[in-house]
C-alpha cells in the first residue's frame, strides 16, 4: 500500500499517521498476481476461484477460517527452484514455513531436499517417505533424542551450532557406529530483513559461531577431530524477507574466506556451502521479490567469483527457501462477523480468525493485503482493518487495507501470501481450533490439515 504526504487531506487523511495519505487501489475488485498464487481468478459473477473451485463452495464444504493452498502454485515454484538451480546445486526446502505430509510428497516428487528444525519436522519429513539422506537438521538446541533419531535414521547433513553439539553429534555417531555428515553454521556479520542488511549487531544472536571472533575456525578444528563426523561445508543464514542480494554478497565473501583458511590451515577444501533462505514475497503490491532464476545466477556468479579469488574450485552450493516456496502459494479465506464504523477514524471488520492462524501482524506488524471474494463490488473505497476474534486488541489480521464499503456479514474475504508462517505459527489462544489447510488442484480440493475440533483440545486436558 502507497503512503505519501497528501495536501487535499481527503477522507482516509484523519486515520493514518502524520498526514500520511493511503491511495485506494484503482480497482477494488483486482487481484494482483504477484500477490495471489497462481490459479486465483475472479469469475464473471464476480466471485474468485483457486485451482477451479470457487470460495464459496470451498467455505461452504470446509468451512471458515480455512488456508486454501494452491497446489499448482506450489509445484510449480518447486519446479522453479529446482530448475534456477540446476545440478550442481540442492535446494533445501525449510519445513518451518509450512510442512505437513502431503507438502513432503511434492517436495520429493519435485526433485527438492528439506531442511528440518524439529524431532517433529524430522517425523513428518520421515512419515511421508522423504529420503533420509535429503533431509537436514537444524537448531541452535537441538536434544540428544533429536539428534539421535535423526543420526540413526541417516539424514544427510546436521548444522553444527555449538561447541556443546559437535561432541554430542559425534558422541552420538560413534556410539551408533555411524559418521555423520555435518556442516557448521557461522555467523557472517550480515543481518538481513526486509529490504536492509545491518552490518552492526549481527554478533549478538544465539545462532552459529562467530567468525570475527574465530569461533568458527575452532569448531572446524574440532569437527576435524572427531571420528564421528564428517565435515562437508559451511552453513550461513542471513535473515528473513531480502529482496537482493548484496547481503548475500557479503556472507558469501566470508564464508569463502573462511574455506580458504581452512584449505591453508588443515589442506582440506570443504566440497559444500549453504547459503540458508530469506528470500523475500510479495505480501502487497509494493513489494517486489526476484525471480528465483535471477537469485540463482547472482548465488552462483557471486559464489564462483570469490571462489576464485581466493584459489579455490567452486564448492557444491545449496539454499533453503520456506518463505518464497510456500508463501504465495495459499490465502485465509474468512467470514465477516461484524463491521463497525468507528465515525472520524476507521472501520473495522472482524473475521472468524485472527491472531490464531496469522499472528504474524501482531508479531512482525507485518504487512497483508485482502479482498472481497465471495462477489465484485462497485461500492467506493473503504479504508478497513481486518481484525480477528480474539480478546486482544493487537488481533490484527491487515493493518490498513481497503475494502468495498458495502462489505457486510456473511461476506468472504481472502488474505493472499498467508502459506508461509502462518499455519506453522498458529496457536490455540482462546481455545481456538486451528483451520484446516485445504489444497486446491485441477477443480479438486482435498484437505491435507484437518481442522481442529473440540475433542482435539480436550484430548490433550487430561486433568
Ligand atoms: N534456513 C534457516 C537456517 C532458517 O533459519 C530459515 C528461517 C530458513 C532457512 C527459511 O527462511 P525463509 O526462506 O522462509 O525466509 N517466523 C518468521 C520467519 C522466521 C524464519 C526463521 N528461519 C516470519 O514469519 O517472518
Amino acid at each position: 500500500m502507497s503512503r505519501s504526504a497528501h495536501p487535499a487531506g481527503p477522507r482516509y487523511a484523519d486515520v493514518l499517521p502524520e498526514g500520511h495519505y493511503v491511495a485506494p487501489p484503482a480497482d477494488l475488485n483486482a487481484l494482483d498476481p504477484r500477490v495471489w498464487s497462481r490459479t486465483v481468478s475472479r469469475g464473471e459473477d464476480g466471485a474468485v476461484t483457486v485451482g477451479g473451485r470457487d470460495v464459496r463452495a470451498l467455505a461452504e464444504e470446509f468451512g471458515t477460517p480455512a488456508y486454501i493452498l494452491d497446489e499448482d502454485d506450489f509445484r510449480a515454484r518447486c519446479r522453479a527452484w529446482r530448475e534456477a538451480f540446476g545440478d550442481e546445486a540442492d535446494v533445501f526446502y525449510a519445513g518451518k514455513a509450512f510442512l505437513s505430509r502431503a507438502v513432503v510428497r511434492w517436495l520429493h516428487e519435485e526433485g527438492l531436499n528439506l531442511d528440518v528444525c524439529s524431532a517433529g519436522e524430522l517425523a513428518t519429513a520421515l512419515a511421508a517417505g522423504m529420503p533420509a539422506e535429503r533431509i537436514a537438521l537444524h537448531g541452535n538446541n537441538k536434544t540428544t533424542d533429536e539428534i539421535r533419531r535423526a543420526v540413526e535414521s541417516g539424514v544427510g547433513r546436521i548444522v553444527l551450532d555449538s561447541f556443546q553439539e559437535i561432541a554430542r553429534v559425534a558422541h552420538i555417531a560413534e556410539r551408533l557406529g555411524r559418521r555423520q555428515r555435518v556442516q557448521i553454521r557461522v555467523t557472517v556479520g550480515v543481518e538481513a530483513h526486509t529490504h536492509e542488511f545491518i552490518a552492526t549487531a549481527h554478533e549478538d544472536q544465539k545462532f552459529g559461531f562467530s567468525l570475527v571472533g574465530g569461533q568458527a575456525a575452532e569448531a572446524v578444528r574440532r569437527a576435524l577431530k572427531l571420528d564421528g563426523l564428517e565435515l562437508v561445508g559451511i552453513h550461513s543464514h542471513i535473515g528473513s524477507q531480502i529482496f537482493d542480494t548484496s547481503g548475500f554478497e557479503v556472507a558469501a565473501h566470508r564464508v569463502v574466506g573462511l574455506l580458504a583458511q581452512i584449505r591453508d590451515e588443515h589442506g582440506v577444501q570443504l566440497p559444500e556451502i549453504d547459503l540458508g533462505g530469506g528470500l523475500g514475497i510479495a505480501y502487497t503490491s509494493e513489494d517486489d521479490p526476484r525471480e528465483p532464476h535471477e537469485i540463482a545466477r547472482s548465488l552462483r556468479a557471486i559464489v564462483t567469483r570469490e571462489c576464485e579469488g581466493a584459489g579455490l574450485a567452486v564448492p557444491r552450493l545449496s539454499v533453503e527457501p520456506g518463505r518464497a516456496i510456500a508463501g504465495p502459494t495459499t490465502c485465509t479465506l474468512y467470514e465477516v462477523g461484524t463491521v463497525k464504523e468507528l465515525p472520524g477514524l476507521r472501520t473495522y471488520v472482524s473475521v472468524d480468525g485472527g491472531m490464531s492462524d496469522n499472528i504474524r501482524t501482531a508479531l512482525y506488524d507485518a504487512e497483508y493485503s485482502v479482498a472481497l471474494v465471495s462477489r465484485a463490488s462497485t461500492a467506493e473505497p473503504m479504508l478497513a482493518r481486518v481484525v480477528g476474534k480474539h480478546c486482544e486488541s493487537g488481533d490484527i489480521v491487515v493493518r490498513d487495507a481497503f475494502l468495498p464499503a458495502d462489505v457486510a456479514p456473511g461476506d468472504l474475504i481472502a488474505v493472499p501470501a498467508t502459506g508461509a508462517y502462518c499455519r506453522s505459527m498458529a496457536s490455540n489462544y482462546n481455545h481456538a481450533l486451528r483451520p484446516p489447510v485445504v489444497a486446491v488442484t485441477g477443480g479438486e480440493a482435498r484437505v491435507i490439515v484437518r481442522r481442529e475440533t473440540e475433542e482435539d483440545l480436550l484430548r490433550l486436558d487430561v486433568g
